[in-house]
């Protein structure tokens, strides 16, 4: 069959049939997932609509609670997640605790970890969005709820992430451990239809990505990496462009596929930088490792073999293209 036609469900099923103990189960979660990335750019794309169609901010016309969109992809995951009978356990960037399964549902052998709305700030502007998923096998005994230890594996247990990008067009990207394939929704079909088979991010990066405002904050090391990058040298080598969107899903898809850094580090006042290791950081981490990227925390680890102590940590990360991370690596290594 063509790529043309190569829907995610018929992809996801090709993977997990070069397992042959596969259950067809992690198909089937992936595929609840897709449906609900369809729900949610729905409601992503009409969001500039809510003024001009008389909703109140507190009630729609026809009645019903709006929800900030953050809100409404959280509760929207829940609703096409927890029902699948694949689940033992869910979190969320936006509940504190974990989130359980309705009984009866809550015996599946898969945990599901994720961020429902990334980039949330940027909705009122037009400003791509996107949710952010990290799927892992439950540690604690079949047939029995999930637990909170069952979220709090390392990123290297994971068995599927990715991310879906609500952009100028909607594409769904995700990883089984078998490389990172692309999906563009075809919003006359309401498909994901395979673009970008096996995305290899560029070795040599030509972009970084890291909010500069915060330069004052920075170590040395940061800020000399920075100059580097801004720097050309006699050899030919060009300065890096910047480029920041402050949608991590949508600088990190942009740099998969061009080639870059993204950086959100410690500094002076967010000593453990910003991102959440378990919503964020890892599923992004298992997607550029599979393309052929790195993702460290800068205090030599990688971000995949951390062991995460609480659901909602925050961990410093440089993540893309291997070569820039190897030299973020280097100055890093040395600043004060
Ligand atoms: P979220 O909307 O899920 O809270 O995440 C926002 C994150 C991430 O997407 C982005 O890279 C980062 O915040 C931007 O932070 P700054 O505004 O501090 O640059
Ligand atoms: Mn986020
Ligand atoms: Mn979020």
């Amino acid at each position: 069959m063509s790529n043309s036609f190569m829907t995610i469900q018929r992809h996801i099923m090709e993977e997990e049939k070069k397992h042959p103990k596969a259950t067809g189960e992690l198909s089937a979660l992936l595929s609840d997932l897709a449906l609900a990335a369809k729900v949610i750019s729905l409601e992503v794309n009409k969001a500039g609509l809510v003024d001009i169609l008389g909703y109140t901010g507190e009630e729609n016309v026809q009645g019903e609670d709006v929800k900030k969109l953050d809100i409404f992809s959280h509760d929207m995951m829940i609703h096409a997640m927890n029902h699948g009978g694949h689940l033992a356990v869910m979190a969320s960037e936006e509940e504190a605790e974990i989130i359980r399964i309705p009984d009866r549902h809550n015996l599946g052998k898969y945990v599901l970890l994720f961020d429902p709305l990334d980039g949330s700030s940027n909705i009122d502007a037009n400003v791509s969005v996107g949710t952010i998923f990290s799927i892992y096998k439950r540690i604690s005994a079949d047939g029995t709820p999930g637990t909170v230890e069952d979220c709090l594996q390392p990123g290297d247990k994971q068995v599927a992430a990715g991310y879906v990008l609500y952009g100028s067009s909607t594409i769904m990207v995700y990883t089984a451990g078998d490389g990172v394939h692309g999906f563009t929704l075809d919003p006359a079909f309401g498909e994901f239809l395979l673009s970008h088979n096996n995305i290899r991010i560029p070795e040599k990066a030509k972009i970084y990505s890291l909010n500069e405002g915060n330069y004052k904050y920075w170590r040395s090391g940061l800020k000399e990496y920075i100059k580097y990058l801004q720097d050309a040298d006699d050899r030919g080598r060009e300065p890096y462009t910047s480029r920041y969107i402050g949608s991590m899903v949508a600088d990190i898809h942009r740099n998969m596929l061009y080639g870059g850094i993204f950086i959100y580090p410690a500094d002076r006042r967010s000593p453990n930088g910003k991102l959440r290791l378990l919503y964020e950081c890892n599923p992004m981490a298992f997607l550029v490792e599979q393309g052929g990227g790195r993702a460290i925390d800068g205090r030599g680890n990688r971000i995949l073999a951390l062991k995460p102590e609480s659901l909602h940590q925050r961990v410093p990360i440089y993540i893309g293209s291997k070569e820039a991370v190897d030299m973020a690596e280097k100055f890093i290594s040395n600043e004060e």
